[in-house]
Formats: structure tokens, C-alpha cells, sequence
């Protein structure tokens, strides 16, 4: 890999031993990846240890934490002192709400890690917003702009819906970005990358959040790692229909990266989704396809619900706004727990507007920072869950064993209300 001035002298140490350490982490990444150079980044989200779900396992394993957090994050075992990162750093979601952990069914052992966790980001100048969706609360890249994101929704939604450009990061490569402000040049930082592969002819009139998910999960399926370019969409999409579209492509498939043809920024045309290359195959997404997937997500028998879970992708306020207005005034079936997840920056504006209190109101919890899947909480006695995410309906019945269905924010509400199922495509 060709170095610039300043990358040579990060891998000799003379910015320190840590900087060395995670330049050394980068240059070996980029070597196995082929990547021919390094590309300045000054965005990056990653997760320092904190959704870790073995950590306290490990823990008397270091002499201290830090000396974990190097063996962890830099893959290396004599840093003993993390500095300060040098590029803007974002904090993605947490292993669990420090508000709130007693009531996730948390074990106070995660709760210390956790605290200790939080210091250490909090000294490393890293930005505690704790939440999958960055781009909701403060970090919002722009067109073309390099950043080095992990969580794989949020990398979909920013490829996609911005053409903001990352790969899909891990915990190490993002945490030796945070200290050099670099990352390899390579994958979907490269303009030739960002082209289509697979054409998707849309056929059925996809409108809702709940159709955008359906419609990223089927692009998961068919395009696994390559990029579905969707075409024949008529309707607008909001920011949420991208996010849940991410989202569940990414755990259908590996989706980093979807075009809709006359929507999306580098896809105003077909033309433009390929560029020069013709599409590998062809598919057509109409209702039948469209019915099949909503049953791939709908996969529980038993129509008592015990659990609903929201905020996956963490909530929007506009869905934060209608979850609260569907729940004002009603009660929750004592038969379930019912959880919404929001980043923890909305949560100053939901106890503003009162949404807090007709969510509590209800039964239900307002939640932030992390989620089910993460944290690996629910309620322990939840064996029938509804969401309206078809990721976490993808992956609760693995992590937790539990039937799951999957439907609109009003299907799950009112599942919560009844503690029956009544969903239907
Ligand atoms: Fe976020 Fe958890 Fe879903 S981290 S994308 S709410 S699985």
C-alpha cells in the first residue's frame, strides 16, 4: 500500500504507541483487501467493547480494563492508556439503558462494565450517542462524504438514501480509525463500486414502512452482498421507509447499498444505477413475492402475543409521535411487556412533548441506547414477539428461540392492546 507522510509516520510511532498500533491494524486490513492506498475519514461509529455480550466474562482475564479494551478494539495487548481519538467518533448503541437495565432483566455485573465503558469512550473524546441510527441525532453525513461506520442498517441508510460512502466496519477497524483518521481506500469508497448488480422490476405498490421492509428483505435475499437496484416504485419514500428497507436487507442478505431508480441520490436513472455494466439478472418483485416474504417473517403459530417490541432501527420522532398518539389513552394487555426503543437524545424531546408519560401511561417502556437483540434482554417469560422490524423478526427467533411476527406499527400496538395477533398482508 502506497502511505502518505503522515501514515508513515503514525506506523513508525512517532504520533505514539497506540496510533502505531492501529495503523499497523489498518495497513494489514488494506493489504488483504487490495486496497492500493488510504482515504482521510473525519466520521466515524464504531462501538467501543460495550455490546460485547461475554465481556464480564472476560474481564478478570485483564489486569485492568483498558489493557481489555486494547486486547479488544486494537488487537493488540501492550497499550495500556487509549488516547484521545483524532477524528470525529461516534458511540453506536450500548449493551443496555443505564436508566432502565433493572427493568431489561440486566445483571448488575453488566451494568458496572458498562459504567467503566462509558469512562473510557468519555475520555477517549468519543460521542455518547448510544444509537444505531446516528444520522436521526447528529451525525448526518453529506453526499460523498468517507466515513467508517459499523451497524449495518445505518451503513445501508447512508450508501443509500445520502450516498454518503462506507464500508461495513468492524469494532477494530473503526476503533483504529478513531485514532488516525484513516481507512483503506477500497470496496464502496470507490466511485466503480457504488454501480448495481441486480435489477428488480417493482410490480406491486410499495407505500407503507412496512412495504419498505418487505421490499429490503427480499433485496437481502436475491442480491445477498450486491447491490438491488429497484425500479417502477411510485410512491415517496420517507426517511423511516429507507432505514427499514436498510435494515432488513442487511439481515436477509448483506445489503451495504441499494438504488431506487428515480429516488436515490446516484441512481436518478437506470442509466446511472449501472452505469456502463448491464445488469447480472433480472427479478420481478410483485405481490406474490412480496406475500411470501411477509410470511418467511411471519413464522409464529400461537396468536397470543407476550412481548412487542418497537424501535428497530431505533425510532424516528415521527415514529416516536405516532406511537405515542396510538397509544393515548389505552392500556396494554397485563399479559405482555411492551418495549420502544429510541435513541437517548429523543428522549429529552418525548418527556418534552409528554410522550413519555402517555407511553408509560399505557404499560409500555420507553427505552434508549441499546435494544433486545443487543443487550440479549427481553422479558424472561417472552416466547411470542411482534415487531414491525423484519430484522429483529429475522433475528429473534435465533437469539431468543421465541415465534415472532412481523407487521405495520399499528398491527403491533394493537397486538399489544389485545395481546392477540390480528396482522395480516
Ligand atoms: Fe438497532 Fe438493535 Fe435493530 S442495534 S438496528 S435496534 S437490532
Amino acid at each position: 500500500m502506497k502511505l502518505k507522510q503522515d501514515e508513515i509516520e503514525m506506523l513508525e510511532g512517532k504520533r505514539g504507541l497506540p496510533v502505531q498500533r492501529a495503523m499497523e491494524f489498518l495497513v494489514k486490513y488494506g493489504d488483504v483487501l487490495g486496497a492500493e492506498e488510504m482515504v482521510d475519514t473525519q466520521n466515524i461509529c464504531g462501538t467501543i467493547n460495550n455490546t460485547t455480550p461475554f465481556l464480564d466474562t472476560l474481564i478478570d482475564k485483564f489486569e485492568s480494563f483498558e489493557h481489555l479494551v486494547s486486547e479488544l478494539n486494537y488487537n493488540c495487548d501492550d497499550v495500556r492508556e487509549i488516547p484521545r481519538v483524532s477524528a470525529f467518533s461516534c458511540q453506536l448503541e450500548h449493551g443496555l439503558d443505564p436508566d432502565v437495565w433493572e427493568k431489561q432483566y440486566i445483571k448488575k455485573s453488566k451494568f458496572d462494565i458498562n459504567e467503566k465503558d462509558e469512562a473510557i469512550s468519555r475520555r477517549m473524546n468519543l460521542n455518547l450517542i448510544c444509537t444505531c441510527s446516528p444520522y436521526l441525532v447528529g451525525n448526518l453525513p453529506v453526499f460523498g462524504e468517507h466515513c467508517v461506520w459499523m451497524e449495518s442498517s445505518a451503513v445501508a441508510y447512508i450508501n443509500t438514501a445520502i450516498g454518503a460512502r462506507t464500508n461495513c466496519e468492524g469494532r477494530e477497524s473503526s476503533a483504529c480509525s478513531m485514532l488516525t483518521g484513516k481507512t483503506p481506500y477500497w470496496g464502496l469508497h470507490l466511485p466503480e463500486n457504488r454501480y448495481g448488480h441486480y435489477l428488480v422490476d417493482v410490480q406491486y405498490h410499495i407505500e407503507s414502512v412496512r412495504d419498505w421492509g418487505l421490499l429490503g428483505y427480499y433485496g437481502g435475499m436475491i442480491a445477498g452482498e450486491k447491490i438491488p437496484v429497484f425500479n417502477g416504485i411510485k410512491s415517496k419514500p420517507t426517511m423511516e421507509s429507507y432505514k427499514h428497507a436498510g435494515a432488513a436487507g442487511a439481515s436477509s442478505g448483506g445489503t451495504e447499498m441499494m438504488h431506487v431508480v428515480g429516488l436515490t441520490p446516484e441512481a436518478r436513472t437506470l442509466q446511472e444505477a449501472f452505469g456502463s455494466k448491464k445488469p447480472e439478472q433480472n427479478f420481478v418483485l410483485d405481490r406474490a413475492e412480496m406475500e411470501r416474504t411477509y410470511n418467511l417473517l411471519n413464522t409464529a403459530t400461537n396468536p397470543n402475543v407476550d412481548f412487542v417490541m418497537l424501535g428497530c432501527p431505533h425510532y424516528s420522532l415521527r415514529q416516536l409521535w405516532e406511537t405515542a398518539m396510538l397509544l393515548e389513552g389505552k392500556k396494554i394487555s397485563p399479559n405482555l411487556e411492551m418495549w420502544v426503543f429510541i435513541p437517548r437524545a429523543l428522549k429529552e424531546v418525548a418527556d418534552r412533548n409528554g410522550y413519555t408519560k402517555i407511553i408509560e401511561a399505557s404499560g409500555a417502556l420507553l427505552m434508549a441506547d441499546t435494544c433486545p437483540a443487543l443487550a440479549r434482554a427481553k422479558p424472561p417469560t417472552a416466547k411470542v414477539i411482534a415487531t414491525d422490524s423484519a430484522k429483529q423478526s429475522h433475528y429473534m427467533p435465533g437469539i431468543f428461540g421465541a415465534e415472532s411476527y412481523f407487521g405495520s406499527t399499528e398491527d403491533c400496538v394493537k397486538a399489544a392492546i389485545t395481546g392477540k395477533w390480528e396482522g395480516r398482508f
